[in-house]
């Protein structure tokens, strides 16, 4: 991992994992992510943003010994989660005079998870700053990105905004600064599905307060930094928007093929219509796919045979993660073939109270798909168009 300065005397210091490819043994990272640090050197005093997972630590100390530096004054940290955390006691370790600089609620994290000791930290409010000499620092608190102890902070000499999770990406790249646009996007908008997405509505607050300053580079401790800040605060705006696209997501299980000929009797029906449709089928998914589709779809169609009256198990996992990530879905249905009974429908109601949609009467049959059953999708697909139109959705 190299070091690369941002500005003069502002360095990025942590490290890429090109490899990894799961995070929290849940969210999928086919394009690995890195874990980004910045040093900060005033003329008085030293400031290190954030530090590296513990598995990348050495190349966090062999970065900064690169640079030269012999005193770190400051450990800033903007959240508890060990991806940034974890090399704080090592830090400490190596630089014993270091002070630990966050909020309250961050302070008790990470005394919790990492046993930082109690005096090694100094706590700011929100708004508070802090001198390094020539430069400074401004935190803001801004909870719920995704963690409730979460802030950003502001480096104001250079006009650089540190946000921690806050708008990066899994994205390993040697570029240190935004190269590929639209790949960057792709990237940024599946962190935002698998993370910050159940948050929207405090994001939307936390952008406002962005507008609002004068920002001319977007440090975030995943994927590439942001030299045109726009981009990314546009993308965000778009997402956190409540406008719903012309799309349909249908999730898929099948046993014996049954639930299969409804789903691809559906697909028709709607693409027909000129609906946009994305079919998953769960057994075969990256669920970050799934969830990046979730951020502007209109309508779900959760298709899934009957086990013993209920979803299939592999539904039920996408069922879950849908009501988790709170997408801003206005519609859902329920279709599926079942033996020789099923409560399929009555025990996925119960499954998405996250979820502010209205439920479209389901198709749940018995056996393969006769006649009147692809009729009955065919009035379903019909039914999706008005209700779409209804709400006039974006195409
Ligand atoms: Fe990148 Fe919430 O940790």
């Amino acid at each position: 991992m190299a070091v690369r300065e941002l500005k003069e005397n502002v360095h990025s210091v942590g490290a890429i994992d090109w490899d990894r490819r799961q995070f929290d043994a849940l969210i999928p990272l086919p394009n690995g992510t890195s874990y980004n640090a910045y040093l900060i050197r005033g003329s008085e005093k030293t400031a290190l943003l954030d530090t590296v997972d513990p598995s990348k630590e050495h190349e966090l100390l062999s970065n900064l010994k690169k640079l030269g530096v012999e005193q770190i004054d400051f450990v800033i940290s903007h959240h508890a989660e060990q991806d940034h955390s974890g090399s704080i006691p090592k830090i400490l370790e190596v630089h014993p005079n270091a002070k630990v600089v966050t909020n309250p609620k961050c302070k008790d994290m990470l005394i919790d998870h990492l046993s930082v000791p109690e005096d090694k930290f100094i706590t700011v409010e929100d708004g508070e700053t802090l001198s390094l000499g020539d430069k400074t620092l401004e935190f803001i608190y801004a909870p719920w990105v995704h963690w409730p102890e979460t802030m950003i902070s502001y480096l104001r000499e250079d006009k650089i905004l540190f946000t921690c999770d806050f708008l990066g990406s899994h994205f390993a790249t040697s570029g240190t600064f935004v190269r590929n646009q639209p790949r960057t996007y792709d990237m940024a908008k599946r962190y935002y599905a698998e993370i910050m997405m159940p948050y929207r509505n405090k994001i939307q607050k936390h952008l406002e307060k962005i507008d609002e300053m004068d920002v001319e580079m977007i440090a975030p401790s995943h994927g590439p930094v942001y030299n045109n800040p726009k981009f990314i605060l546009d993308a965000y705006k778009e997402w956190v928007s409540p406008d719903v696209k012309n799309e349909v997501i249908i999730t898929y299980v099948t046993m014996h093929g049954s639930t299969r000929k409804m789903v691809e009797h559906l697909t028709s029906a709607l693409v027909e219509k000129d609906l946009i449709v994305k079919v998953y089928d769960l057994t075969a998914t990256d669920i970050g796919e799934l969830a990046m589709d979730l951020v502007d779809a209109a309508t779900i169609v959760i298709a899934s045979p009957t086990v013993m009256v209920g979803p299939h198990p592999a539904a039920l996992y996408a069922i879950y993660l849908t009501n988790l990530l709170r997408p801003k879905l206005r519609f859902a249905t329920i279709i599926g073939s079942y033996g020789w009974g099923s409560r399929i429908v009555e025990q996925v109601k119960g499954l998405i109270p996250n979820l502010k949609v209205e439920l479209i009467e389901p198709v749940v049959i018995k056996g393969y798909p006769k006649e009147e059953d692809l009729a009955a999708l065919d009035r379903l697909a019909d039914e999706i168009v008005e209700k779409h139109k209804s709400i006039d959705v974006m195409r």
